[in-house]
């Protein structure tokens, strides 16, 4: 078997009736007898006050909790509303249940346990949203999935996802915020700001190093301690700071021989030691794998039915007994729980079902996914479309239907899922059986085509299904542009086997391209995938999972109602050669092989850093991204010795609105040529305007992480800057000096 999921789906019963929110309240709060209730306390005062007044099974009962689906012999737990996870709460006490729930892209409802009623709004995905390069975007966004799920009195949200894409292949790269430590860190954080925001917890996930879905349990990251600091963990590291999440979700995978969720390096020394963490520490859904794991510094053992043992209930409990773990350890990981929900104000408010403005939270979906979109490729600005297509055929892609979206845990049910599924889809299209629940493809209903006949009044709009590249082929002939959407499946428990469209779209596109030379191909995936016939298309559009109004920002954006302003998160190979590995480790290793991933390779230059340093030209750099109108730079200043600082002007050359996105590189630094993205910033220039743009690098980025003296390490010496269109941009560059420097890790 390859994932829980499929355990989970192959014993699945018919889903339960939707039970009433339970709250764990327990009458009136008389505050002389519970004084942690004191709202006025800090989070710390309130848990000490707390954990005095428990019993050892009482804080026992915190550290383990069930998957809240009803499943095989499993039912759903007695007080849990229904989603991936519960911890009861504790009525004697007034501890509240945990009510969790999946994930970054929105509010899920798996197996429709809360009922076919219970909807949520569907966000582009976090790799569109990194592509957005605008953390306020990503606050937003993530309110919108904060207050879904108090509406819905889920109280920890499973969002947060900031692995590093580290393989255009990793099924799951469209959960996470590509392939930049700053840019994953910054976009991942204020997605969990925005969440905690409304009071909900979240967490940030999967800790760490789980870059490819592949054998996913058996996994093993090996990387060194500098590399690893420098890139995954570094991104994690600022999203924590960013986000203050009240929980972090440890991975499947091993990181250098030890599984994550009992990986005491990464658990104790590296996230609770040097980054002082204060939340705890959840494992994902079947991570765990013996005791080992408390002492190794998981907190609270999660989807206990998925592991062998519920090793955080009695195995625990006669473990301290016998005197083999300490109290200390109980009360430290009990208070961790109690800690994040006080910072949450869990203990102050009594949730209740609210009702939620879908139409509202719909607005922000949009617009997340218009600024997501990336104009690859422009030639003779055949785009915006113009008055002059007068016959215009839109081709594949179920177009007709709506956008595509990843598929896994993080499914989100939208407000009319039911149409927008295939019409095929009750033969399941994903996998077998109720599997077909996590692995179906899902169509977000927002047709392209309806949002682009209703902008294109005066064109006839046509459309094509793209089945057969012949046919598809003529009415291109017939037409004056023809645009062809193509799409990539991908989800989580595997990678896709390899960069290329499936299901045929690249005969379909050479097809077309073939019968008309103003053909624009608009691409819906989580990953880069190959273009093979880019040279013969005109543009190409990159519009990710875009989301419950993903269809409407596509129109908007080819008609030029939009601006395009997205920028690639992640770096666009020509094919799989480029890569640091070109084949997917142990793609033919049994379920149960352990398979070991030498990240040692790339180290920590991944994405961009490792093609600048094989010398390598990809098809499209990180941070590519073209506009309608034109922006230039101007007048670079950059202030070194302690910081790194930099002023430059930012003009709108062109004759139209449009968002700019600067982006500030490390090109060189004492040991040589690099290219680190230091800062970045988002801005809106009217035609003409110019605005002088201040950024301040992160320090971190610049320095190395010295492993032995455990420290970021800054050499003296002249540091090389430029402001550059993308990674691969030589662009406007000047030279500074910084003093040599030592930081905490
Ligand atoms: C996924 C997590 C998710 C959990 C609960 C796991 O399979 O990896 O991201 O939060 O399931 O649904």
């Amino acid at each position: 078997m390859k994932s829980w999921k499929l355990a989970a789906v192959l014993l699945a019963g018919v889903a339960a009736s939707v039970p009433s929110p339970t709250l764990a309240e327990d009458g009136p709060i008389a505050r002389g007898s519970r004084p942690w209730m004191n709202p006025r306390l800090g989070p710390d005062d309130r848990t000490r006050l707390l954990l005095s007044q428990m019993t050892f099974d009482e804080k026992v009962a915190l550290l383990h909790g069930a998957m809240a689906m009803p499943f095989g012999p499993f039912k759903l737990p007695a007080g849990a509303i229904g989603s991936a996870g519960f911890i009861p709460g504790n009525a004697r006490l007034g501890i509240p249940a945990l009510q969790e729930s999946d994930a970054s892209l929105g509010v899920t409802n798996p197996l429709m346990v809360r009922g076919p009623g219970d909807m949520s709004t569907a966000l582009p995905s976090s790799l569109a949203l990194a592509a957005t390069f605008d953390p306020a975007i990503a606050y937003e966004g993530g309110r919108v999935v904060g207050t879904e799920a108090r509406a819905k009195t889920i109280n920890v949200q499973l969002a947060g996802g900031v692995d590093l894409a580290r393989d255009p292949r990793n099924g799951r790269n469209f959960e996470y915020a590509g392939e930049d430590p700053l840019l994953a860190g910054v976009i991942a954080g204020d997605s969990i700001r925005g969440i905690q925001s409304t009071g909900v917890i979240s967490t940030a996930k999967h800790y760490a190093l789980n870059d490819q879905e592949h054998n996913r349990n058996t996994v093993d990251s090996v990387i060194g301690e500098a590399a690893a600091r420098e890139s995954d963990l570094l991104a994690f590291q600022i999203a924590i700071e960013r986000g203050q999440p009240g929980s972090i979700m440890c991975s499947y995978n091993l990181v250098n021989g030890v599984y994550a969720c009992q990986n005491d390096w990464l658990l104790n020394r590296v996230l609770k030691g040097d980054w002082g963490y204060k939340g705890f520490v959840m494992s994902d859904w079947g991570a765990v794998h013996s005791l080992d794991a408390f002492m190794g510094g998981l907190d609270q053992q999660s989807g206990e039915q998925l592991d062998a043992k519920v090793w955080f209930d009695a195995p625990l409990k006669e473990a301290v007994k016998a005197g083999k773990i300490p109290t200390a350890r109980v009360d430290d990981a009990a208070g961790r729980v109690l800690r994040a929900m006080f910072a949450a104000g869990l203990f102050d408010r009594t949730d209740k079902p609210a009702r939620i403005d879908y139409d509202a939270h719909a607005d922000v979906a949009q617009h997340e996914a218009e600024d997501a979109i990336v104009l690859l490729q422009n030639r003779n600005n055949i785009l915006p479309l113009t008055a002059s297509a007068k016959r215009i055929v839109v081709i594949g892609g179920h177009a007709d239907a709506g956008v595509a979206s990843g598929s896994g845990s993080s499914q989100v049910t939208t407000p009319y899922r039911k149409e927008a599924i295939l019409p095929v889809a009750s033969v399941p299209i994903g996998g077998e059986g109720m599997m077909a629940a996590f692995s179906n493809v899902v169509f977000h209903p927002s047709p392209p085509l309806t949002a682009l006949r209703s902008r294109l009044k005066g064109a006839q709009v046509s459309f094509d299904t793209g089945f057969y590249p012949e046919t598809a082929a003529a009415a291109a002939h017939n037409a004056d542009v023809a645009i062809v959407f193509v799409y990539q499946p991908s989800g989580e428990g595997d990678d896709v086997p390899s960069m290329d469209l499936p299901m045929g779209q690249d005969a379909l596109v050479e097809a077309v391209a073939a019968a008309n030379p103003n053909t624009i191909v608009v691409v819906e995936s989580g990953n880069p995938v190959a273009l093979p016939w880019a040279d013969k298309v005109g543009a190409i559009v990159e519009a990710w999972y875009g989301g419950a109004r993903g269809g409407e920002a596509i129109a908007r954006v080819l008609t030029g109602e939009v601006n395009p302003s997205g920028r690639l998160p992640i770096t666009w190979p020509m094919s799989e050669s480029q890569l640091p590995r070109p084949a997917i480790p142990g793609w033919t290793a049994g379920p149960s092989d352990r398979v070991p991933v030498d990240y040692n390779v790339e180290g920590s230059d991944v994405g961009y850093r490792w093609y600048a340093r094989k010398g390598e030209t990809p098809r499209y750099w990180f941070g590519h991204g073209l506009s309608y109108t034109n922006f230039t730079y101007g007048n670079l200043v950059v202030r070194g010795g302690k910081v790194l600082e930099a002023e430059v002007t930012a003009t709108n050359s062109g004759d139209r609105a449009g968002k700019d996105v600067v982006q500030l590189y490390l090109t060189g630094r004492p040991g040589g040529a690099v290219r680190r993205l230091v800062a970045f910033q988002k801005l809106s220039l009217a035609p003409g305007e110019s605005r002088r743009v201040k950024l301040a690098g992160d320090l971190r980025l610049v320095a190395d992480f010295d492993a032995a003296r455990k420290r970021w390490v800054i050499p003296a010496g002249t540091y090389r800057i430029a402001v550059a269109r993308d990674a691969g941009s030589a662009g406007l560059a000047t030279t500074t000096t910084l003093q040599a420097a030592t930081m905490k890790p």
